[in-house]
């Protein structure tokens, strides 16, 4: 049982001319966060297609949990669910028949309980019976995730889950992935922000030209660089820090109560 959620061996992929995968290679862990970094256009859409079946590799293998994924799609496709980085929710649908539909597209007993589950379990009870159309950003990002994680496979694949959302929906969507690992899944993220693979990835690869250069925890990436010279300045807080110091109450997530209910419902 110790085998990886996800093997992924010399496995290239080129459009026509041009060459996007040359040979990329990684393990990701049951139960981990495994983040896959890489600027705009470095192949992490394409690898993620790849891993879930969409598209065929030109050569190489991958595994995800234990099926091959040339040979074995079907059952790939079981063990997994991908969200891509345009959320899939139907914005004319509140966020519960968003849910109830997919939980009857999957055939589940009870539906409407998975789907009231799910909205508990992402902070979006008070919004479900909203239109998602009149959601925020971070809301429909967590609205797709938990669609995505109906009938619970044990692998899922988010492709940029933060591009475009606003810094406290962010940090929304952080919290969730993290649940979702605590709770026993494999995630598998693309991002092309480092911030993002240093606050949620067990493990962090950085695809560039085709190829993983570093794979490491973030301890063993930071180890990569000389010693930062010691020097004697003031430690400035980050735009971040500041833009989340002066809006508002869900960047402190957890700990500020007085603040934590019900940030959604005052939107
Ligand atoms: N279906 C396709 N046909 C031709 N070129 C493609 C196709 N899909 C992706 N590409 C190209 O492959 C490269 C990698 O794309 P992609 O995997 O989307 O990168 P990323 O997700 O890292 O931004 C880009 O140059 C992109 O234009
Ligand atoms: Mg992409």
């Amino acid at each position: 049982m110790t085998a990886p959620a996800i093997r992924v061996q010399g496995i290239t992929k080129a459009f026509k001319d041009l060459q996007v995968l040359r040979g990329v290679d990684f393990e990701v862990e049951r139960g981990s966060i495994f983040a896959l970094l890489g600027s705009n256009g470095a192949g992490k859409t394409t690898l993620v297609r790849i891993l879930s079946t969409l598209l065929k590799a030109g050569g190489g293998s991958a595994t995800v949990h234990g099926s091959d994924v040339a040979t074995a799609p079907n059952d790939v496709r079981e063990a997994i669910s991908l969200t891509g980085q345009f959320a899939a929710v139907d914005e004319i649908l509140t966020g519960r028949e968003n849910l109830t539909l997919v939980a009857k597209l999957r055939h589940l007993k009870d539906p409407g309980s998975v789907a009231d589950d799910l909205l508990a379990r992402f902070s979006l009870t008070d919004a479900g019976g909203r239109r998602a159309g009149t959601y925020s950003g971070g809301m429909r990002r967590r609205l797709d995730i938990a669609m995505s994680l109906i009938g619970d496979p044990p692998v899922i694949f988010l492709d940029e889950p933060t591009t475009g959302l606003d810094p406290q929906a962010r940090i929304e969507v952080w919290q969730t992935v993290q649940q979702l690992a605590d709770s026993g899944t494999t995630v598998l993220l693309t991002t092309q922000y480092l911030d993002e693979a240093e606050q949620l990835a067990d493990r962090i690869a950085i695809l560039h030209e085709g190829t993983i250069i570093q794979n490491g925890t973030l301890a063993e990436l930071k180890r990569l660089l000389p010693q930062a010279k010691v020097e004697y300045v003031e430690k400035q807080p980050t735009l971040e820090e500041v833009f989340l110091a002066l809006v508002g109450p869900s960047a402190g997530a957890s700990t500020g109560s007085a603040t934590g209910t019900n940030k959604e419902a005052s939107k």
